[in-house]
């Protein structure tokens, strides 16, 4: 015989509530400042390739760890919730290039806030993390799982970064952002949200020696990429048109109900192109690429918040939030934004101060990457000079 089932009245019902409310966001750009010219004096590239086929014109170098930027962000993010971390029951960590695997970083957040016993989780889905942990908030949220919780979407790819590689070096930057997430009645917060994956391509961007696969193999500082930018680029384009259309099919609305689109930085052309695609108006668009370059995780997070110091978010403004990242992850988000666009509270923290400039901070890694790329060609080099050398041996020698 099955196991009787619990009747529906055993067990008390879990309220959760109906909406999940945006009520405090936050920001952390460390200081030190990587640009076009910059990356032009150790790579063969320029401001006018960059610049035109990007759009984007500097990014941020941290100096800090990781999660230091999100200890920053999250501190601003409870400030302007007017909160303290005392009030978080669950602090959710979007990154693909946090400090370390184990422990997590979400523990390393919470302890720096002094959040003591709360629930904690590292979320990875790439540049998508972000928003993707916004999904696990809200619905936590909705069952009653959680009833506020602190969202994090941090990234410090300058640490893996090949910095001897033009097609990716110039294309990403370290940021973090947070925001806080807590029950409300009121119509707001994340309405619906369309996700997805096109896992075939998922080798169109992959991270060599950084991650248990290569434990064994190589130091992590040697990081090697493989990076199809126009697969991406198209892949990005469909998905988040894609993603963007079923989010708004499943809300029953148009795209004329847009207020403002805040889309992945990853390229000014791909922005270009989703709006186009969708018909949003260049002017509802919000672009930041060009000050941060591609922060990952954070991207999507610090043009939330940027659009809304900007006065680019309207009370009750309709918000998409589309992106996409390695996987190839992709998202679109639809939030219904609150009646406050202004922060309650302002915190004071800071980073510690940065002594270097950009260009010094990555100096180590990319010296290390040029010495391993140098004894890599030498080696390659003996091994053809020893094939010329059989080659050019009679055939009875080398029998
Ligand atoms: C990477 C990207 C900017 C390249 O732009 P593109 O127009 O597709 O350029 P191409 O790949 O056709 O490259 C054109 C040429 O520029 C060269 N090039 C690449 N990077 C360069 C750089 N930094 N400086 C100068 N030249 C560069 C290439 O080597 C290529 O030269 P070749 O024609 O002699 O082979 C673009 O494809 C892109 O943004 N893709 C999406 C990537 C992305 O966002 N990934 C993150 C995922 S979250």
């Amino acid at each position: 015989m099955p196991p009787s089932q619990p009747s529906n009245s055993s067990f008390p019902a879990i309220n959760g509530a109906r909406y999940a409310a945006i009520t405090g966001w936050g920001k952390c750009l460390p200081p030190a400042v990587l640009s076009n010219a910059d990356l032009a004096t150790f790579i063969d590239t320029d401001d006018d390739w960059i610049t035109s086929r990007t759009g984007m014109k500097e990014r941020r170098v941290a100096h800090v760890q990781c999660t230091d930027m999100a200890h920053i962000a999250a501190l601003r993010a409870l400030a302007a919730a007017g909160r303290t971390a005392q009030d978080l029951d669950l602090i959710i960590f979007g990154s693909c290039t946090g400090d370390t695997v184990v422990p997590t970083c979400a523990s390393r957040v919470q302890d720096l806030l002094g959040a003591k016993g709360i629930a904690s989780l590292d979320l990875n889905t790439a540049c998508t993390s972000g928003l993707y942990a916004l999904s696990v908030a809200s619905s936590m949220i909705k069952t009653g799982s959680a009833k506020r919780v602190l969202v994090i979407g941090a990234e410090k790819p300058s640490a893996l970064m090949d910095w001897t590689n033009r097609n990716v070096a110039v294309l990403f930057g370290d940021g973090a952002a947070a925001l806080i997430v807590e029950g409300s009645e009121q119509e707001q917060g994340l309405m619906a949200e369309s996700l997805g994956c096109y896992a075939e391509a998922r080798d169109s961007l992959a991270v060599h020696n950084y991650g248990t696969a290569y434990t064994n193999m190589c130091p992590t500082s040697i990081t090697s990429w493989d990076f199809d930018g126009q697969d991406i680029f198209k892949r990005a384009v469909k998905g988040m048109v894609k993603a963007s259309h079923d989010v708004l099919n499943k809300l029953n609305l148009g795209v004329e109900d847009i207020d403002t689109l805040v889309p992945h930085q990853a390229n000014s052309r791909i922005i270009d192109a989703v709006g186009k695609k969708l018909g949003v108006p260049a002017d509802k668009v919000f672009v930041n690429v060009e000050r941060y370059g591609n922060m990952s995780a954070a991207t999507v997070m610090i043009a939330l918040c940027e659009a809304i110091e900007e006065g680019k978010v309207k009370p009750g403004a309709n918000i998409l939030l589309p992106a996409f990242g390695a996987g190839l992850t992709w998202n679109s988000h639809f939030i219904r934004w609150g009646e406050r666009v202004e922060p309650l509270g302002y915190s004071d923290a800071e980073l510690p101060a940065c002594k270097k400039t950009a260009l010094e901070i990555i100096a180590p890694r990319l010296e290390a990457q040029r010495k391993h790329a140098q004894s890599e060609q030498a080696s390659s080099d003996k091994t053809d000079n020893q094939q010329q050398n059989k080659n050019n041996k009679p055939v009875e020698e080398l029998a």
